[in-house]
């Protein structure tokens, strides 16, 4: 994953040609795929083809020209995650550079539905991603905290509304953490910021039927009917007029997404209906998912710890559930591992690396050296142990300073200088 691989092939049906804008697959059901891979915002399973994904969904490959024109739109180099194809596909961005460069500016919109008191590795990567944007761009970014959205969709029909609330809470902490700006961030909990939206949120779900939200979501009639409207809510903050005071009444402020490409059919609705609201397409930036420790097609799951590293781990759990749990592409003993090297596409290892290791020519070294049996597991694993944990420890302390007050600020409705 070290080398933005990804580029569909051309010859594919429906992959959009090289620079033309893609269309959205229609809203409704998608091109039959592997019938044994699962993606839907609720559910991630089997092993994932990203190009056929972007065939799929309708989307367009975030090129390596694309990238070089952020890099030169904004005068500093690319995130690692663009370097490296983990953001791997989009809508529209490249028509947001254009207005970008017309000195229209855009705002960032992306979300977080509050499932776990604290974030793990996988769901802090948008927000690093976000936050990288936010600098570069000098962006507003609006963040949701859904607790609407978790509320609804929870398998433990009994877990009270105020649970979600007060998670959400406690991963807006963990979200400040990543550093955003506190003059240009707006951060808000559903449940109090619902009216608000609501006018929005009226007008998108009268432009979309019923036979719509099911053909997208696969909801079926024993679902309750919250999880049938809830979509437009997480669509509503794609329209600048959902934050008047912010924007100051503005209904024409472009607005760009990322998200993990999970998230699409929400926004693959969105650009359905915003068209006949008079409002603009939201752009969007598609990232791969995080892989579970335990290696691909295995999923972190909340009630099993073991599968992921918390952000509130401490390093010496870090080291622990690396060094006892990381599915390594490594030889079964050091004899056949010297002889035949590391399979580096499955090493769990090598692959948080190319999320976290931001130095290019380390990350290089080191896969030549492990794929070529000379470093071992355990010394691999030694190099993610040292760069996570002062990451993790890092993250702990910012997040330490992040009180009520500063939660409050963040979330207070205010105007924004875009
Ligand atoms: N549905 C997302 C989740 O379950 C939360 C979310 C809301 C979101 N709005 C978003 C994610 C916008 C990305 C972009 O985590």
């Amino acid at each position: 994953m070290a080398s933005n691989g990804d580029a569909p092939s051309s010859a594919a049906p429906a992959a959009s040609p090289a620079g033309a804008p893609a269309r959205d697959a229609p809203a409704g059901a998608l091109p039959a795929g592997d019938p044994t891979v699962v993606v839907t915002p609720w559910e991630v399973s089997g092993i994932v083809d990203y190009t056929k994904l972007i065939q799929q969904f309708g989307s367009s490959p975030l090129t390596p020209e694309l990238v070089a024109r952020l890099e030169r739109v904004t005068g500093r180099p690319a995130h690692h995650f663009l370097r490296r194809g983990i953001y791997f596909s989009h809508r529209d961005v490249d028509k947001m550079l254009d207005l970008h460069e017309a000195g229209q500016k855009f705002y960032l919109y992306t979300g977080r539905g509050p499932s776990s008191a604290s974030l793990h590795l996988g769901h802090l990567t948008p927000f690093m991603f976000t936050k990288y944007l936010q600098d570069a761009f000098d962006a507003v970014v609006v963040i949701q905290l859904t607790n609407d959205e978790k509320f609804l969709f929870s398998k433990e029909t009994k877990r009270p509304l105020e649970e979600f609330t007060r998670l959400g809470r406690e991963n807006a902490k963990d979200i400040i953490a990543c550093g955003f700006n506190p003059e240009k961030t707006f951060m808000f909990m559903d449940t109090d910021y619902i009216g608000s939206l609501y006018p929005n949120v009226l007008r998108i779900q009268r432009a979309v039927t019923y036979n719509q939200v099911k053909g997208i979501f696969g909801f079926t009639d024993s679902d309750n009917i919250g999880k049938h409207g809830f979509p437009a809510v997480q669509a509503a903050p794609c329209l600048s007029s959902s934050f008047p005071v912010l924007f100051g009444g503005r209904t024409d402020v472009p607005c760009v997404v990322p998200c993990a490409i999970d998230q699409d059919p929400y926004f693959r609705m969105t650009r359905d209906v915003t068209p006949k609201l008079g409002a603009r397409k939201p752009a969007l930036l598609h990232s791969k998912f995080f892989p579970a420790l335990q290696g691909d097609n295995t999923k972190m799951s909340a009630s099993d710890a073991s599968s992921a590293i918390y952000l509130d781990d401490s390093g010496k759990v870090v080291k622990k559930k690396i060094n006892k749990h990381a599915f390594s592409g490594g030889g079964a003993t050091v004899e056949e591992h010297r002889a035949k090297g590391a399979n580096v596409d499955v090493d769990i290892p090598y692959r948080y690396l190319t999320f976290f290791l931001d130095d290019d020519e380390e990350l290089d070294r080191i896969r030549t050296e492990y794929a070529a049996g000379r470093m071992l597991t355990g010394e691999i694993k030694a190099a993610l142990i040292a760069v996570l944990t002062p990451l993790v420890e890092g993250h702990q302390a910012r997040r330490a300073a992040v009180t009520d007050e500063v939660i409050d600020q963040f979330m207070a409705v205010r105007p924004m200088q875009l």
